[in-house]
């Protein structure tokens, strides 16, 4: 995984000083820029973007053996980077890899790389590699694990979607079971995830719900879901098998206590959903998105009023004074 730093050009690391050129003066000078952006964080050293690579031998690449992080910056601060550090931590101890950075180390290379490419709204990458080995599955032979963060910009939905609310498909395919590869571990392997989301994007949405292999409402492909019926809110329990996210964990135990919501987890079939008043997603990069169809069945005309008042709440903090980091 590593490369000569001292072989490329325009490549920082921890101390050196960011250098920018404001207005790029040629068509080339401005493609070269564009190519160089964002500057990246690749093992110890931050690179521009064109140079930002990994090793075809890193097992990241060759298994998805490795764990990461998706994460949201609002007005120049990480939110919720604590928890985000608990659970990467969480997830690398889960597939027995040794984070190879302290976790003060890992916030400053977050910080580093907001400042570095002018970021204060965005979305930080943070990724764990097991790290170059051989061409076998044998962690052993991976000794040193990588680490990339990449800060830049995410747009999952349409804008627009946030208000109209949008339609999602059940998922044939079931989420992995706990016992096979447990979801709480945040692993780069997603293939599970992404075949599911290829159903959505072949009945021509963008988004499907999983259900555990046996039939329960686990999530979706990248965000969790969150019912409402007769004015409370429910979600999955995170031991049906899915990703505990920050997002829902945010919802459940501070949007939801500020506005006098009940919030409650519950392990239901798809049908008590089909049901509900309202239907959401949650998570880092989709932040609160409304559910308005499932398949063929319709939730609400629209956004829910619950929604609502939680997107609400939530752009309330994320745009005010105090963006929490804990
Ligand atoms: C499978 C899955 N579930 C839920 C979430 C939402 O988690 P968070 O709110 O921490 O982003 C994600 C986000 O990456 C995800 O990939």
């Amino acid at each position: 995984m590593s490369t000569s730093s001292t072989a490329r050009k325009g490549v920082l690391t921890m101390n050196s000083p960011v250098k920018v050129d404001p207005r790029p003066r040629t068509e080339a000078a401005a493609k070269q820029a564009q190519a160089d952006r964002p500057l990246i964080w690749v093992n110890g050293e931050l690179l521009p973007k064109s140079q930002a690579m990994v090793s075809v031998y890193d097992h990241g690449l060759l298994y998805g053996d490795g764990v990461f992080e998706g994460i949201r910056v609002y007005r120049g601060r990480i939110f919720k980077c604590e928890q985000h550090m608990e659970r990467l931590w969480k997830s690398a101890e889960g597939i027995r890899l040794k984070v190879p950075i302290s976790r003060e180390e890992m916030v400053s290379v977050q910080r580093r790389c907001i400042e570095a490419n002018e970021i204060t709204e965005g979305y930080i990458r943070l990724v764990v590699t097991r790290g170059m080995g051989t061409l076998g599955l044998d962690p052993r032979k991976c000794p040193v694990p990588g680490v990339i963060c990449i800060a830049d910009q995410i747009r999952l939905y349409a804008p627009e979607l946030y208000e109209k609310g949008m339609r999602v498909v059940l998922a044939k395919r079931p989420r992995v079971p706990i016992d096979c590869l447990d979801p709480r571990v945040k692993s780069l392997n997603y293939l599970n995830n992404i075949l599911a989301k290829c159903e959505a994007i072949d009945a021509g949405c963008d988004e499907a719900i999983m259900l555990t292999t046996d039939g329960y409402v686990a999530e979706c492909t990248g965000d969790n879901i969150f019912w409402i019926k007769g004015g409370r809110v429910y979600t999955p329990p995170s031991d049906v098998g899915i990703l505990e996210g920050i997002t829902r964990q945010f919802v459940m135990k501070e949007l939801c206590p500020a506005l006098g919501l009940s919030c409650v987890e519950k392990k239901v079939r798809i049908t008590e959903v089909l049901k509900a008043d309202e239907v959401f997603l949650t998570g880092s990069a989709a932040e609160i998105i409304s559910v308005t169809q499932i398949d063929d069945a319709k939730i609400s005309d629209g956004e829910g009023p619950i929604t609502r008042r939680l997107r609400q709440q939530f752009r309330t903090v994320v745009t005010g004074d105090h963006v929490p980091e804990d």
